[in-house]
């Protein structure tokens, strides 16, 4: 542990001489943190904190979020400098070793990742076992999760080569996956990857590319690509992270781990908003009716939410968003396109929400989704598709958190606790005594 003890809190049970002595907790940068371990044993009770909003579950050096200020930072470094100044293979070494790499190190690594791009050939097969209208992200937890299958080499999760060589695999082939997830649901060959592209520019061929006709990089539409990359390649503990931490503190395997996490990040309320923004748009269809829209998602009664807007931990704004939102401005502007009416109605949507007291008064502003299915869609990517990018790009962020978790001596299997509301103890019935 290299968190610093920074005070103590007492805790005092009422209506009892209990009392017990909680040292505080201080990392870096953030709130100090109440450690709870000897509250049961001092006290007797549990803490109670569903979501858990107020549970700091581990101790991490990748990725710090302050969501008052809107800052992200990888490492140290803001996200906005990244997304301007480096590239995704970059970013994947710097959450990985925790420094920005010298060029020795970035060919080494570069190296490293391109070596591991292909699938294994058998692998192959399991795309014929689903359904031609299956989702992409059905296929991309069903193949990743299928991996530990192929790579029996390094699954040993105490050797630390194996552990590098299972990033490597996982960063590498990832991309390969979900470009095949697509082609097999259009029914177009797969293409093999080309390491002689960038890591963006591979995942776009793979995904664009026909083998009947030469492929035309177009370096905006990369580059915005490695962006969009970039600004989802990690966000501290968020649910599919969690999930890669839980699923890794059993000593499962990592290809196992990341496969859970995949499974996490395709719901609505997490990586699925993308997806659910373009839907929601194209439900609402026309600006007029967005205040009819904006009403019903004030109304609780209703269960519709503004898909793209709102965050766990982004009080202010989310930096992605604004990095998202001028990266579509340039995507569109490339691509020539002057009237785009999903972007209008966006612009429409943001402008109305900010002003209504609803989203004001609760601290919703656009999230990192909002924006990027515009995006996505404007170059020619698929709805099903965005989760999948998601996807794609959190792998790295999934693999450092593995990483780290393992490594951590204090590491011990994750087991929450519960608030038992259920029958309390009582003797079997037999059923012909049953009322
Ligand atoms: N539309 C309408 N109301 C909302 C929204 C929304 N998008 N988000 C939160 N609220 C309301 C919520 O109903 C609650 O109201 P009240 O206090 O009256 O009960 C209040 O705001 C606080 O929300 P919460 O549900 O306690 O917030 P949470 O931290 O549990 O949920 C969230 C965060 C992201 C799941 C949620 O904001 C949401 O569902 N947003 C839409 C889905 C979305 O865009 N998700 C992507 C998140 S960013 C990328 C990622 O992490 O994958």
């Amino acid at each position: 542990m290299t968190s610093k003890a920074s005070g103590s809190i007492t805790v005092t049970l009422d209506g009892s001489n209990k009392s017990t002595t909680l040292p505080l907790l201080g990392g870096t940068l953030g709130p100090q943190v109440a450690d709870i371990r000897k509250l049961y044993g001092d006290l007797g009770i549990f803490t109670y904190d569903p979501g858990y909003g107020a549970t700091a579950s581990c101790e991490s050096t990748i990725t710090y979020i302050d969501g008052d200020a809107g800052v992200l930072l990888y490492r140290g470094y803001p996200i906005e400098q990244l997304a301007e100044n480096s590239d995704f293979l970059e970013v994947c070494y710097l959450l990985l070793n925790g420094e920005l790499p010298n060029k020795a190190e970035f060919a080494d690594f570069h190296k490293g990742v391109t070596y591991h791009t292909m699938l294994h050939e058998q692998l192959r097969r399991f795309y014929d076992g689903f359904r031609r209208d299956a989702h992409p992200m059905a296929i991309m937890c069903g193949v990743v999760g299928a991996m530990a299958a192929f790579y029996h080499d390094n699954l040993d999760i105490n050797d630390e080569n194996q552990r590098r060589i299972a990033a490597f695999r996982l960063i590498a082939k990832v991309p390969t996956i979900a470009a095949w997830a697509y082609k097999y649901s259009v029914g177009q060959p797969f293409l093999y990857p080309r390491n002689d592209l960038g890591y963006a520019e591979n995942f776009l061929y793979m995904l664009n590319g026909v083998p009947a006709e030469e492929y035309v990089n177009n370096p905006i539409l990369s580059r915005a690509m490695d962006r969009i990359l970039i600004l989802h390649a990690d966000h501290e503990q968020n649910a599919s992270t969690s999930t890669v931490r839980l699923a890794g503190s059993t000593g499962a395997n990592p290809f196992a781990c990341i496969a859970a996490g995949i499974a996490a990040l395709w719901g609505p309320a997490h990586g699925g908003a993308n997806e659910a923004v373009l839907k929601m748009l194209a439900e609402i269809g026309t600006p007029e009716n967005i205040p009819a829209f904006i009403k019903e998602v004030k109304d609780k009664n209703s269960h519709t939410k503004l898909m793209g807007f709102g965050h766990r931990v982004y009080k202010n704004f989310d930096p992605r968003a604004k990095i998202m939102k001028d990266t579509c401005h340039e995507v569109l502007a490339e691509l020539g396109i002057k009237d785009e009416p999903l972007l209008d109605m966006a612009m429409e949507m943001e402008r109305i929400a900010l002003e209504d007291d609803y989203f004001v008064s609760r601290k919703l502003y656009p999230n990192v989704d909002f924006y990027s299915g515009i995006i996505l869609k404007a170059m020619g990517i698929p709805t099903s598709m965005f989760t999948v990018l998601f996807a794609v790009a959190r792998t790295v962020g999934w693999v450092s958190q593995w990483k780290e978790l393992i490594e951590d001596p204090s590491q011990r299997i994750g087991r929450p606790r519960q608030i038992y509301t259920g029958a309390p103890s009582r003797d079997f019935v037999a059923i012909d005594k049953r009322g």
